[in-house]
């Protein structure tokens, strides 16, 4: 249970830095609809990832690439009317910042402004610097994303863990403080060993957010189909399912086929009345007009 009780207002952007200092753990989930961005406000989660995880969980794609900013901009909106509390992060989906740190602006200032998003996220270190410092410096906060980045999955050879080698977490820690300093808020580390997001957690002064990261990031995300188990599949390692919904889900809907093809639904007490009287004008109305 949440210890910081649902209030009307938005979370302040200030408290996820407040929080990493009091040492208190920040809560991320992921959501794609209006009635899950309700869910996860009342469920007292600090931040909503509306994330281009949506094109696998959600449209089917192998990958996230897919992804346009039309369609986040459009999952963002409908989380955003209903997650009044939690800051909502839109992700800024492959393709949407690439081009030029202009071409990041104006996808960040869409989400904004058409998504209703109080933050966005984008992948990566290295070109995604530049986007990073532009979209920041036009007012706009932002959450940098490390690790495994699904965006560049290909270049990364797959979906695998990153930072194993000495070398490489050398870069990561080398790429976190530069997220850092080109102004992000808040940081997710994706797939990281513990003892390298751990070190990288302690270096930063803004919050980390682990998805399997391990257990020292300042907070945690998960994505809510995973967290659900609204699908029958295998989970990734790191994600932790604290619900089997999809067989609940199939079971409810066989039930349902056979209702309807037993004629046990719809019952009685699922139909409309019509008064005798009405219902005898309505038959002497069809009677005369096919005489
Ligand atoms: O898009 C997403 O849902 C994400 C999370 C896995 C952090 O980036």
């Amino acid at each position: 249970m949440s210890s910081r009780p649902p209030s009307a207002g938005k979370l302040p952007l200030t408290e996820l830095a407040e929080l990493k200092q009091r040492g208190e753990p920040i809560v991320m989930v992921t959501a794609y609809d209006y009635p899950s961005g309700r869910l996860v406000d009342a469920a007292g989660v600090d931040l909503v990832l509306v994330g281009d995880t949506a094109a696998m969980v959600v449209m089917g794609y192998d990958g996230t690439v897919p992804a346009t900013l039309e369609e986040m901009l459009l999952l963002t909106r409908w989380v955003s009317r209903g997650a009044s509390r939690p800051l909502v992060v839109g992700d800024l989906p492959f393709g949407s910042y690439e081009v030029s740190d202009g071409q990041a602006v104006e996808s960040a200032v869409r989400m904004l402004k058409e998504g209703g998003a109080d933050l966005v996220k984008l992948e990566g270190a290295g070109p995604s610097l530049s986007r990073l410092q532009s979209i920041s410096a036009a007012g706009i906060p932002v959450l940098g994303h490390l690790g495994l980045t699904p965006q560049s999955a290909t270049k990364l050879g797959g979906f695998k863990a990153q930072g194993r080698t000495a070398t490489r977490a050398h870069e990561l820690y080398d790429d976190a403080l530069a997220v850092e300093a080109a102004g992000a808020s808040a940081l997710v580390l994706e797939a990281v060993p513990e003892p390298v997001a751990a070190r990288i957690t302690k270096a930063l002064g803004i919050p980390t957010i682990g998805i399997g990261a391990g257990r020292e990031c300042d907070g945690q995300v998960l994505v809510w189909h995973d967290l659900l188990g609204l699908y029958e599949g295998r989970s990734p390692r790191f994600a932790k399912r604290y619900a089997e919904i999809a067989p609940q889900i199939r079971a409810a809907l066989e039930r349902f086929v056979g209702d309807v093809r037993s004629r046990a639904f719809p019952g009685e007490e699922h139909t409309y009345s019509i008064t005798r009287e009405e219902l005898a004008r309505f038959e002497a109305e069809l009677a005369s007009v096919d005489s």
